[in-house]
This record gives C-alpha cells, structure tokens and sequence, in this order.
C-alpha cells in the first residue's frame, strides 16, 4: 500500500513514532516547558492564519528557494534538536543524508548524539551547526573548527536558552540526559523491542558532540560538565566575538522581540524567529504571532521561523507573515521514528506536495507570493 494512504498526514507519522518509541523518549521529543501553553499557542496561531484563494488564475509552481546566497529545492529544512539519535539510533546522520538528498538544510545541534565529523559528510558541505555556547572560548574555536572541518559552513547561534526552563514534564518522566540505564527506562525499553534493537545494534546514545572537552575539572559528572561548560548566556560581545570568528554565514536563533532582532541585525546574516518549540518559556509567543512585526522592523534581514509546523500549509503561512526560510524539528523525527530514512523522506513529500496544492488554490507561481494572499 501507498505510504501516501497510510500516512497522509504527518500526524499519521507522529502517531506511528509514539507507538514505536519508549514513553522516556516519546516525553522527551514531544515535551515543552510549564503548561505547555507556547507550544499550544503555535499551533493556533498558525490556524488563526487564513489565506484567500484565487480563481481563474493559471500558475505553475515552484518550490526553489534562495537563501543566504544558496538555493534550496524547497524554503523549508531540519531544525536543531538535541540527541536526536536518542529518539532513534542513527538519527543525525539519517537527516541530514535526507536533507541533502531533498536539496534542503539540515542543523546538527551542539548536543547532538553524533560528532560533526560523523554528519558533516552526509550534508554535502552545506550543513549548519548549530552552536550552545561554551564558557571557554577555547572550547568554542575547537568546536568551530572542527564544524567547518567536517563541511559545516553555516552557524546558528541559539540565544533563548540563557536561562533554563523547568521542562516539567520530562522530570515527571525522569528523564536524564545524557539517559543513564535506571530501572523505569530499562523497563520503558522493553516494552518497545525495535527500539531497543536497534539501540543495542548502535550503541547508547550519549552527547558524543562534547565527549572531547570532558575534564577533570567539572563538577557533577557528564551532566554537571555539560551545564559547567555550556550554560552561559550569551550577549552582543560573545555575539560580536563569533562574528569576528566564524567566516560563514550566521543566524541567530531564538528571536521573538524586533528590537532584539534590530540590535543583532548588524552582526548576523539572518535571525531565526522561534520560542524553541515552547521549550523555554511557556508565556512566550508564538513565531507566527511576533513575525510581522520583526518584518517591519528589519524588512532586508533574511528571517527564519518555526514553531509548530506541520503541513506545506503551515509553511505557506508563515512565508505569507514574513519568513523566508521554515524549520520544522519534532516532524522530521516522527518520521524517522515511524518508518526510519524512509519515514523522513515521507515527511519530506507530505510538506511539498501540501505546498503546491496550496499554490494551486491560491494560484501562486512561488512561496513568497502568499504574502499577497494574507
Ligand atoms: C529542540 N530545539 C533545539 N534548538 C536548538 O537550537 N538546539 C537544540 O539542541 C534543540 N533541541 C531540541 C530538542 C527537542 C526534543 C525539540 C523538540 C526541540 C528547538 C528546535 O530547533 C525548534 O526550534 C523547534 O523544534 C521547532 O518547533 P517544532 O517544529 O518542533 O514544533
């Protein structure tokens, strides 16, 4: 049978992953911060986006999208998420071969469950890394240099995990990170034997990404070492310093105020409208909402959103209010967690082919058209 009639939603593939994976791990991909209301929020605000059909009109669309002088087959592409590899073995590089195979970006995050020289090769040269920043600047350049190294030639500085958030529902979960073998996991794992399968064929996944800076001189283990070397907010000079560090192109992420956008504007290539997801405050807006007003504030910048996306007609709404570039990170790994690689390229498929029969209704010829359709 057609995945296509199997899975004509990419709710479908998140329905299939919560059935495939542990409840730890199901708790971790799906989980936001507080009441979950900013992740919810995402949702209706895109919903609340109408836009208007044209009739009589003949068009043929295209998805190809230029952004930060590279063009992409489609203006949509994987967002960062942390220990993608926990929710399935293999998962970073899986994405980013799909990414690229699609002609689409793909981000490793800094703590990922692979090493950007394990990825790297998989992104055809045009990954993007993105960056938590270390205390150290020592550590930072390291990792920097190796992100380049290994074909990474993009950076996303991620801004909006200064402080962090509760996540209370993954400690209801008790979930560690990196995950540590107690009783409820192991038994959470049992009851998903392809899961476990297939973890016990790769390897526990860890936060392999940083293994290299681990040191003596962290308090707390492997846990307390990552939040010793990462947690620090940072601010325009750490911004300014990585300007002046990273040749590439640089996006920062994690943008939800235009007068924040307005000030990072000069140092950056692009800012990335997001509230993570609902991760990191639960009072936060939605991306949807604050856009036209980050537009206003910075009509020439190159803007990227996310928060909530689930169909070309989400993606369409979001280019209709100001993006140019959408993300989308639990989708992608609901696919891969359903059906494996060809789960995300199903995923992949759903989004494009709802892109242009949107395109059809509203007789567009390019995504940015939508903007007229608002
Ligand atoms: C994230 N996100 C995230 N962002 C980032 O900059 N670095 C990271 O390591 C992570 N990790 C992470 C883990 C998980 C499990 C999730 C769900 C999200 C945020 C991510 O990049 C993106 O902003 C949101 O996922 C977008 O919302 P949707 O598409 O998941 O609704």
């Amino acid at each position: 049978m057609d995945l296509d009639d199997l899975y004509p939603a990419l709710s479908d593939l998140a329905a299939a992953a919560k059935r495939r994976v542990p409840r730890f791990v199901w708790e971790y991909l799906d989980s936001a911060t507080g009441d979950e209301s900013s992740m919810h929020a995402n949702t209706a605000a895109l919903n609340a986006v109408r836009l208007t059909p044209r009739v009589l009109s003949p068009f043929t669309a295209d998805l190809t999208t230029t952004f930060l002088r590279q063009s992409w087959d489609a203006p949509f592409g994987i967002a960062p998420v942390g220990m993608s590899g926990l929710v399935w073995p293999g998962a970073e590089v899986a994405l980013a071969t799909a990414a690229t195979k699609a002609g689409l970006p793909y981000s490793l995050s800094t703590v990922a469950a692979a090493t950007p020289e394990e990825v790297g090769p998989s992104t055809g040269g045009r990954g993007w890394f993105q960056l938590y920043p270390p205390r150290d600047p020592e550590i930072r350049r390291d990792m920097l240099a190796r992100a380049k190294a290994s074909g990474f030639d993009t950076l996303i500085l991620t801004a909006d995990v200064g402080t962090p958030s509760r996540r209370e529902r993954q400690r209801r979960a008790r979930l560690t990170n990196p995950m540590r073998l107690r009783p409820h996991i192991v038994a959470q794992a049992a009851l998903r034997p392809a899961w476990s399968l297939a973890t016990l064929r790769s390897g526990i996944p860890g936060l392999k990404t940083l293994e290299p800076y681990a040191g003596p001189d962290a308090p707390g283990g492997t846990t307390g070492h990552i939040g010793y070397r990462l947690r620090v907010a940072p601010d325009l000079d750490y911004l300014k310093a990585l300007r002046a560090e990273w040749d590439g192109a640089l996006i920062v992420k994690g943008i939800l105020d235009p007068d924040d956008a307005g000030t990072v504007a000069p140092l950056c290539d692009a800012v990335w409208v997001s509230n993570h997801g609902g991760r990191q405050f639960e009072g936060a807006p939605a991306a949807a909402t604050v856009l036209p007003a980050i537009r206003n504030a910075v009509p020439d910048l190159p803007l990227i959103a996310d928060g909530g996306v689930r169909s070309g007609t989400d993606i369409l709404r979001l280019i209709a209010l100001g993006a140019d570039l959408v993300m989308l990170g639990r989708a992608f790994h609901h696919g891969y967690a359903a059906l494996g690689r060809a789960g995300i390229d199903h995923a992949i498929h759903i989004l494009r082919e709802g892109m242009i029969a949107d395109m059809g209704q509203l007789a567009i010829g390019t995504p940015p058209e939508a903007r007229q359709r608002l």
